[in-house]
C-alpha cells in the first residue's frame, strides 16, 4: 500500500514542503495503522521547517494527528479496527518521570517522522482514545499544545479553583490553558497583542484581559487586577521578552511553566526576586501518554472543545504553514484528510 505524505526537502539551506509517496511498512507484533483523518500545526513547526541543520532532509512533518485504527498487529490487545485514536507526541513516554532519551524519539522533528502522512505506524502503547464528542479536526489539535497546558497546570501546577491563571498571547497553548483552567474554577487573564483577539477570549471566558501592546507594563495589570496578589500560575510562552514581567507578576508561592520561546531563546531573565515569592519554575516538555489520557478524561467531562481558527485541506498544507507564521490565528490551525 502507497502513502501521501509530506517531507521537508533540503533546497540549498533551506528546507521546503513537498507531497510525495511512501509505501506504508509491514505491522510489527504490536504496532497499529492508523488511517489519518486530521493534524494540526505548532510554532514548534515552524521552527523544525526554519532549522535545516537539525532537521533530517526528507522528514515527514507535524507532531499532531487524529484518525482511525485500519490494522493491528499480530499481538495487539488494546486496539480494534475502526477504534478513533491519536499518537502521543513522546511515543515512548508512557508514564512516569522523564527521560531526556525521549526528545530524539518525539514525533515529527531532528530525525523522528511524523504525522503528515495518510497512514501512520505507532506502537499501541503510544496511541491515546479520541473522547466521544471531538471531532477528528478538534482532537488533531490536543497531543502537543493541549497536553502541554494540562501538564503544566494540573499535573506540575496542581492547579486549584479560585487561582489566577495568566497565559500569554491566543495561540494553541494559551488558549487550552484558558479553557481548561476556566472549567476548573480558576481566574483567567489573557495578554494579546489584539483587542479583537482579546474580545473572543472574554467570551471564552477569560477573567480579565490586557493587550500587552498598548499597555506594556502588563506586569504591573496584573498586580493591580489580583488586588496585589499577582498570578498564581503563568504559562510563560514568550521567552526573553516576556521572563521578567512573568516573575513580577507571580504571586507569593506561584507556579512559572517554562513553555515557550515566541520571542526566541536568548537571554536568562533575573531570578532572585523569586526567592523573596518562595515561587518556582517548571520545565514543561509536552507530557506522557498518561498525561494526554488525564486531559482527555477532564476534557470529556467538560464538554471541552478545542478552538480550530481555520482549517485546510491536506492537498493545502503549505497554506496552513503559512497561516501559522502570519500569527493572526485565534486558537489552533488544522489539516483535514477529508476534504
Ligand atoms: N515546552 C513545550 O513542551 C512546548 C509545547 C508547546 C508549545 N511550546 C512553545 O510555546 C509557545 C506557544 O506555542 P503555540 O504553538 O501555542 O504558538 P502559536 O499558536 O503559534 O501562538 C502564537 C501566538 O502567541 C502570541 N505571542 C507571540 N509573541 C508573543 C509575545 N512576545 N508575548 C506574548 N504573546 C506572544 C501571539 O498571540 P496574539 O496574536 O494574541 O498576541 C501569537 O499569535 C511556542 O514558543 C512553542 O514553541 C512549547
Amino acid at each position: 500500500m502507497i502513502s501521501r505524505h509530506y517531507a521537508l526537502t533540503r533546497e540549498g539551506s533551506s528546507l521546503t514542503l513537498r507531497q510525495t509517496t511512501k509505501p506504508v511498512p509491514e505491522l510489527s507484533p504490536n504496532q497499529i495503522l492508523i488511517k489519518v483523518r486530521a493534524a494540526s500545526l505548532n510554532y514548534r513547526d515552524l521552527l523544525t521547517m526554519g532549522d535545516a541543520d537539525a532537521t533530517r532532509d526528507g522528514l515527514t512533518p507535524l507532531s499532531d494527528a487524529s484518525g482511525v485504527v485500519v490494522q493491528i498487529g499480530s499481538a495487539v490487545t488494546t486496539w480494534t479496527i475502526g477504534d478513533r485514536v491519536s499518537p502521543n507526541f513522546f511515543p515512548a513516554w508512557l508514564g512516569g518521570a522523564f527521560s531526556p532519551v525521549n526528545l530524539s524519539n518525539a514525533l515529527g522533528g531532528g530525525q523522528t517522522d511524523g504525522v503528515l502522512s495518510e497512514y501512520l505506524v505507532i506502537d499501541e502503547t503510544a496511541a491515546v482514545a479520541i473522547p466521544d464528542h471531538l471531532s477528528f479536526v478538534e482532537a488533531a489539535t490536543l497531543p502537543y499544545a493541549g497536553v502541554t497546558a494540562w501538564h503544566a497546570l494540573f499535573e506540575r501546577g496542581k492547579l486549584q479553583p479560585g487561582e489566577t491563571v495568566l497565559v500569554q498571547g491566543t495561540g494553541g497553548v494559551a488558549l487550552f490553558g484558558l479553557q481548561l483552567a476556566a472549567a476548573q474554577g480558576a481566574r483567567v487573564i489573557v495578554t494579546s497583542s489584539s483587542d479583537a483577539k482579546l474580545a473572543r477570549a472574554a467570551a471564552l471566558g477569560a477573567w480579565q484581559v490586557i493587550n500587552y501592546k498598548t499597555q506594556p507594563d502588563w506586569d504591573q495589570a496584573v498586580m493591580t487586577l489580583t488586588d496585589g496578589h499577582g498570578a498564581d500560575h503563568i504559562l510563560e510562552l514568550g521567552g526573553p521578552d516576556t521572563y521578567d514581567r512573568s516573575i513580577a507578576a507571580i504571586a507569593p508561592g506561584g507556579r512559572i511553566a517554562q513553555i515557550g520561546v515566541l520571542s526566541g531563546f536568548g537571554a536568562q531573565p533575573n531570578l532572585t526576586p523569586l526567592q523573596f515569592k518562595n515561587a518556582s519554575i517548571n520545565g514543561i516538555c509536552v507530557g506522557s501518554v498518561e498525561h494526554y489520557e488525564r486531559l482527555n478524561a477532564f476534557v470529556a467531562e467538560h464538554a471541552i472543545h478545542p478552538i480550530v481558527n481555520e482549517v485546510f485541506a491536506f492537498d493545502d498544507a503549505p497554506l496552513a504553514y503559512e497561516r501559522l507564521r502570519a500569527a493572526g490565528h485565534f486558537g489552533k490551525i488544522a489539516i483535514s484528510f477529508d476534504r
